[in-house]
């Protein structure tokens, strides 16, 4: 198979960011080494009760991201592979950092890939220095005034501090 090497390589990065981390952060700016653009989308996850509203986690994204042409945060409701659809991105990029996490993505992976082929899905281990960070941990570190810092971005710190006063 020949791919036109015009065609843009789009990814697209989902989860909740309740909110972003370090982690996520990491997995974006690492993204961009082999596509050209990336959508960070915001879904609604059904089994989860957000601290953030969608909206607020959006703007957080684009203050840790900063201005980049090359990276688009959205918000989306439905399925991923809409969303996919939607924008053209042909690479799914998720992260794994454990092994529970491999089991949990293989089973969306292949669920995601029988409704639209098209879209792939890239696994990329998580910097060693984030393989224990997820969002309800630090929402929960900083309901009880534990130190974030240094696993999420300044601002982030500083809107969990506002939001548990
Ligand atoms: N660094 C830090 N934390 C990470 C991480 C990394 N590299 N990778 C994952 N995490 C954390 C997330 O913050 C999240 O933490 P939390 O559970 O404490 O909030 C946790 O690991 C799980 O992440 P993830 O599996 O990405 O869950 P999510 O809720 O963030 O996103 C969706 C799940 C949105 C991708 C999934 O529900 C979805 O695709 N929804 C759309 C509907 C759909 O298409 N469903 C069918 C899917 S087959």
């Amino acid at each position: 198979m020949t791919i036109p090497s015009t065609t843009p390589r789009i990814a697209m990065y989902a989860g909740s960011f309740d909110p972003i981390t370090n982690g996520h952060e990491d997995l974006i700016k690492r993204t961009l080494a082999f596509a050209d653009r990336i959508f960070v989308a915001v879904a609604t996850n059904i089994n989860k009760k957000p601290l953030f509203a969608a909206e607020e986690r959006v703007a957080f994204i684009k203050t840790v991201v900063g201005d980049s042409s090359r990276i688009e945060v959205r918000k989306f409701d439905g399925l991923l592979v809409n969303f996919a659809k939607d924008v053209g991105a042909v690479l799914n990029v998720r992260g794994i950092r454990s092994v529970s996490d491999f089991e949990s993505e293989t089973q969306m992976a292949v669920m995601n890939r029988r409704m639209f082929p098209s879209l792939e899905t890239v696994f990329l281990t998580a910097s060693p220095d984030t393989t224990f960070i997820s969002s309800s941990l630090i929402r929960e570190v900083a309901r009880f005034g534990g130190d974030v810092s240094g696993l999420v971005h300044p601002a982030i710190a500083d809107a969990l501090t506002k939001k548990f006063r």
